[in-house]
């Protein structure tokens, strides 16, 4: 991943509609449930980019039989939630904390070894968080260096997980998530606790496959369950999270009107809708509906003045994501921008609050940062630079709309927006035109 991509200023305004690619959290768990069914699902609008293939790849060699069709349309056959094989081979995550975290909670309870590696910047990533809740649990999983970095194996499990109460540190939906995936082979109930409500996509999914997960008490609980009975079909939702580079960059450039077609509107998603409306932007939500449990609508956004505001640990799991592109909203912005609470960044693919303070400042010096946050003084002036992505897909495409919306941007390892959104660079030039 070493090429350079040349980002151009764009002159008059970015117009069009843009199909979002679907929700990357809902593509890893709609093949991982698929994979645990009796029947046959397919997946439309399945995310077909790298940390999502990547769990495809992982499935397979767990036993599932995923056929990608020529309409992009995944078809999952699984062999039920006993059904699980052991892999003949490493599985390897890539550069997904998502894919690795939820199966380890999967593979948990299985009665059989399986060892996961990944790319150089998950081998970094921070694992002790999802291995010690599940190993008071029971299970047995070894990793380097504490059992906190990767290679990590996960060891047969000799008898079942117990359930636990888990209160957990740092709201995070991926560890949520794969103590419910192994709550669902635990003797006993599993709670557990966040400070804040992180994304709910794993707990509406279940839903959907018929296996109840209670929520009381700021809590959420898994009894053992016996089957999942699978949907026929799951539609994915768009990823706001994608959606957001155009939301940012139509509000930031003059002249602008885009429409985001069939993007997920979650709730435990939306903090993202919330800040860019408290700034001033022009955002309209319309044709909502509901599929699957997750809701969508289509959004029209249009070029508007922005204001800079404050927000802070309460609103971030909503819109972890989504920082890197909303410090390039408040650089565009008037006044100073204020995120705090925002120090889970620094665990991400790079650290991201690091990357925004050197590469940002690049294309324009106006950032300072905090140990779990930046102030960001808005009105910028910018300049043409080349930055560096880090291999983070999230950086990568925030420097593109910085530069886009500036004075123009060279970025290097370009290639990594493969991760999660390959269309990211045609769907930029359709819009300039
Ligand atoms: C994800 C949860 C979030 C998010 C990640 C995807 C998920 O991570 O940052 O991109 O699909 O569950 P944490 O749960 O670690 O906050």
């Amino acid at each position: 991943m070493s090429e350079k991509k040349q980002i151009f200023p764009v002159r008059h305004g970015l117009q069009g509609e843009v199909n979002i690619p679907g929700d990357k959290s809902v593509s890893h768990r709609s093949v991982i449930l698929s994979a645990l069914a009796d029947t046959p699902v397919r997946i439309t609008n399945f995310l077909q980019a790298q940390d999502c293939l990547s769990t495809v790849s992982c499935m397979k060699q767990l036993g599932a039989e995923i056929d990608i069709q020529a309409d992009g349309m995944l078809l999952v056959t699984g062999n039920g939630l006993h059904g699980l094989q052991e892999p003949a081979g490493i599985l390897d995550a890539g550069d997904s904390g998502t894919l690795l975290r939820l199966l380890l909670g999967l593979l948990a309870p299985q009665p059989f070894l399986a060892t996961f590696t990944g790319d150089a910047s998950l081998s970094r990533r921070p694992m002790g968080r999802v291995i010690e809740p599940l190993t008071q649990m029971g299970a047995h999983i070894v990793g380097r260096d504490g059992n906190r970095l990767l290679p990590i194996t996960v060891l047969p499990a000799l008898q079942p997980l117990t359930g636990i109460t888990y209160q957990m540190p740092v709201a995070s939906a991926q560890v949520k998530s794969a103590l419910l995936l192994a709550g669902m082979y635990a003797k006993g109930e599993t709670t557990i606790l966040e400070p804040y409500t992180s994304r709910d996509h794993t707990e509406r999914m279940l839903e959907a496959f018929g296996v109840p997960v209670r929520k009381s008490g700021g809590g959420v609980m898994m009894q053992p369950a016996e089957k999942l009975c699978a949907p026929e079909v799951i539609d994915v939702p768009g990823d706001i999270s994608s959606a957001a580079y155009w939301m940012v960059a139509a509000s930031v450039i003059d002249g602008s009107d885009v429409l985001l077609k069939k993007v997920g509107v979650n709730p435990t998603r939306t903090g993202i809708l919330d800040v860019l409306r408290a700034m001033g932007a022009d955002i309209q939500c319309m044709n909502e509906r509901v599929s699957g449990g997750e809701p969508m609508a289509d959004i029209r956004v249009r070029s508007a003045k922005l204001h800079g505001v404050s927000f802070g640990a309460e609103i971030m799991p909503r819109l972890i994501d989504e920082i890197p592109i909303l410090a390039v909203a408040a650089m565009f912005a008037s006044g100073e921008t204020t995120i705090t609470g925002a120090g889970e960044l620094r665990v991400k693919e790079t650290d991201r609050l690091q990357a925004i303070i050197d590469q940002y400042t690049k294309l324009a010096p106006c950032i300072e940062g905090q140990a779990d946050g930046l102030v960001i003084h808005g009105s910028a002036v910018f300049s043409e630079a080349s930055c560096f992505s880090y291999d983070d897909h999230r950086i990568a495409m925030s420097l593109a709309i910085a530069g886009a919306a500036g004075q123009g941007v060279t970025i290097e390892n370009a290639a990594c927006v493969n991760i999660s959104y390959p269309e990211f660079y045609t769907t930029l030039h359709s819009l300039m035109k």
